[in-house]
C-alpha cells in the first residue's frame, strides 16, 4: 500500500518502500522546481508543442516559476522520498466559461516524477494533495491535458480517474 505521511520521522512501508511526503513549494524551492519542470519539458523532444524549447529556457523558467510560486490562485506541490525531491505537480484555480457550470475548476499541469522513483505512488500522493487544496477552495472538478501517445501518462491518468473528454489538435501555418 502506498501512502503519504506528514510525520517528522521517515516511515518505511511494509513493502520496504519509504513513504512519499507532499508539501507546498515556496520560493526556497525554486531550484528544484526549475529542475523538475525543465526535465518534464525535455522528456518530449519531438513533440510539436513541448519539444520547441527556447535557447534561454533556463533563465525564462526561473522568472516564470518564481512568479507562479508567489501567486495566490495556484500551488506547486513537491513530493519527497526520503531526502530527495521526487516529483512535482502544479494546480491552478481556473475560471470556467461564464456560460457553463462549473464556474471554477482546478487545472493540473507540470506533472513529473523522477524516472528512478516512478511506480511508488508519487503521482497518487501529489494528486491527493491537489484534491485537498481544490476542495478547500470549493472546487469540485479537475482538468488536465496530457501528451498524446504517452502510454505511461495515459495509463496513470486513467488509473487516477481522469476520463478523456477533448482532444487538442495542431496545424502549422
Ligand atoms: C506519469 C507519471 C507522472 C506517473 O508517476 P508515478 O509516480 O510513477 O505514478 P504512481 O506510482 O503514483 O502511479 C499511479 C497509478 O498510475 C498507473 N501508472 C503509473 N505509471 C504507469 C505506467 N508507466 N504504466 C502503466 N500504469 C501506470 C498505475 O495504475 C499506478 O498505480 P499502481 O502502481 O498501484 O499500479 C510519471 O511516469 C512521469 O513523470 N512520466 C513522465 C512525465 C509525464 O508523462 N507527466 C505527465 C504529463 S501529463
Amino acid at each position: 500500500m502506498k501512502a503519504t505521511s506528514a510525520d517528522a520521522t521517515q516511515p518505511v512501508h511494509a513493502d520496504g518502500q519509504p513513504a512519499v511526503r507532499v508539501r507546498q513549494a515556496s520560493l526556497r524551492d525554486l531550484d528544484a522546481v526549475v529542475e523538475l519542470r525543465l526535465a518534464l519539458l525535455r522528456e518530449h523532444p519531438g513533440h510539436p508543442i513541448y519539444g520547441r524549447l527556447r535557447k534561454d529556457v533556463d533563465a525564462r523558467a526561473r522568472d516564470l516559476f518564481a512568479t507562479q510560486l508567489r501567486s495566490i490562485t495556484e500551488v506547486i506541490f513537491l513530493a519527497d522520498v526520503e531526502s530527495r525531491t521526487a516529483g512535482i505537480l502544479r494546480c491552478v484555480e481556473a475560471i470556467g466559461s461564464p456560460l457553463l457550470e462549473p464556474a471554477r475548476y482546478a487545472y493540473v499541469s507540470s506533472v513529473y516524477v523522477r524516472p528512478e522513483l516512478r511506480r511508488r505512488g508519487v503521482l497518487r500522493a501529489l494528486v491527493s494533495a491537489a484534491d485537498r487544496w481544490s476542495r478547500e477552495r470549493g472546487i469540485a472538478q479537475m482538468r488536465l491535458h496530457n501528451v498524446d501517445g504517452s502510454a505511461m501518462a495515459e495509463q496513470a491518468w486513467s488509473a487516477l480517474g481522469f476520463g478523456v473528454v477533448e482532444q487538442v489538435r495542431v496545424r502549422e501555418l
